[in-house]
């Protein structure tokens, strides 16, 4: 059956639910990609800097016959012996310190951080946990609490457990050497320790991708580490975004950060759009969570997903696409901030590898978010075949996270593309 537009957003709200979000004003039916390039169905033509599943590209030739070869021999689960799933751990914990030596591995990013979680639990006997007030870390009962904006109405009352620092922000409320940010953490491990609930872990996104991707100096989170060392818990980094080399100057980017995590999880760019996630500990960890938890995932770890993943790590290597994302990015970065130059309205540029963007205001000097006018110019963007999105606080930051094989010529025409809906769109609040 080929619908109209009309008719695939009347039955997707009939089918789906009413309420169930699609990206831009004028919704895009894809129907097709390769590489970093997505068509609709009247064979328009998008330059894709946005997705950053199909990590090494959409439809990648290696990963699908990846995929083809494992599905036509054998699919099962980990309950029995097969050496896929043995040798794709080994080749992810190759990428890891010597100390993150045994994996989980989950279909979901969501999954990842619940175990991550209830390890935290394991091994240190408490519940409470630390986020920030504007991340997003996945969607269970216990995950969806994290993130202050996530709190559902309704959350089978775990508040109790969740405590939140503001989110760290380098353009409103610099902290240069994340010592603020350590402070706040360790007035909410106090807080929880004061109601009897205990601190078990902090987790964050090293990169802070959901909250904006602030600009820290390599190292930044340090202070904060040592302030969960120092209270017993668990540091938890959430590398589903801004994991795989994403950043351009390290595979991983907690290392950026300076701090090797107790638990690191990860997710979307794992498969390359194959639903694969997982988690890396010490297996000492690994080891108290399953004494506490029976844990078993049917899907998790099986021999196509293993293959599929394995394919990933193999083309991020041979294509080199970590030092792509560098040159790119710091590219990217360098005609972001000539674009900051001619638009006043372009009040921060952020950003490492591949990912980037900038921050929308509408004066710079009182820093107030341009948020309508960043969606407006998402939009026209879209109408010219450019597809990103926004994000943070105020969402009025341009988040640009192509596809990893993203080269300077894309770059060029994102923002060449850029300039121009710059130039056409009248500031406005
Ligand atoms: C940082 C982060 N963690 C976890 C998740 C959840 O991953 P999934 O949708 O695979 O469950 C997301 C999804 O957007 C995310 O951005």
């Amino acid at each position: 059956m080929s619908r109209t537009t009309e008719q695939l957003i009347a039955d997707r709200a009939r089918l789906m639910g009413p309420n169930v979000a699609t990206f831009y004003d004028d919704p895009v039916h894809i129907v097709k990609g390769e590489g970093v390039w997505l068509w609709d169905a009247e064979g328009r033509k998008y330059l894709d800097c946005y997705n950053n599943v199909p990590h090494v590209g959409h439809c990648n030739p290696h990963v699908i016959e990846a995929i083809c070869a494992q599905t036509a021999t054998l699919n099962t689960h980990t309950r029995y012996l097969h050496d896929g799933i043995l040798d794709y751990i080994e080749k992810l914990t190759a990428t890891t310190a010597a100390a993150l030596d045994t994996a989980i591995l989950t279909c979901t990013g969501s999954e990842a951080n619940d175990i991550a979680l209830r390890m935290a639990e394991a091994v240190t006997g408490k519940r409470g946990i630390v986020a920030t007030d504007a991340t997003y870390h996945g969607n269970t009962a216990l995950v969806s609490q994290l993130g202050k904006n996530n709190v559902p109405a309704v959350g089978f009352g775990l508040e109790q457990y969740f405590r939140f620092v503001e989110a760290p922000d380098s353009y409103r409320t610099p902290d240069p050497d994340g010592t603020r940010f350590a402070r706040a953490v360790a007035e909410q491990i106090a807080a929880h320790e004061e109601a009897g609930t205990g601190f078990a872990a902090l987790v964050v996104c090293p990169y802070f991708l959901n909250e904006g991707f602030p600009d820290h100096p390599d190292g930044w989170l340090k202070p904060v580490a040592e302030v969960v060392r120092r209270a017993g818990g668990l540091l938890i980094c959430d590398e589903v975004q801004s994991g795989f080399g994403r950043t351009g100057t390290h595979f991983w980017a907690h290392d950026k950060m300076g701090v090797t995590p107790d638990v690191l999880t990860m997710g979307k760019p794992m498969a390359n759009g194959h639903p694969v996630g997982g988690l890396v500990a010490n297996s000492d960890i690994v080891r108290a969570f399953r004494e506490g938890y029976r844990y078993f995932n049917t899907f998790g770890g099986n021999p196509v997903s293993c293959a599929a993943a394995a394919a990933v790590l193999d083309e991020i290597a041979s294509q080199d696409l970590v030092t792509n994302a560098r040159k790119v990015g710091a590219h990217a970065r360098a005609r972001l901030e000539a674009l900051a130059a001619k638009y006043e309205v372009i009040g921060d540029v952020r950003g490492s590898g591949l990912i980037f963007g900038a921050e929308m205001v509408l004066d710079r000097a009182t820093k107030e978010p341009a948020s309508a006018f960043t969606d407006q110019v998402i939009n026209a963007m879209r109408h010219r075949g450019i597809l990103h999105s926004k994000l943070g606080r105020h969402r009025n930051t341009l988040k640009i996270r192509p596809p990893m094989p993203f080269s300077i010529e894309n770059a060029d025409l994102l923002f060449d593309t850029l300039d121009e809906v710059l130039s056409e769109t009248p500031v406005t609040a």
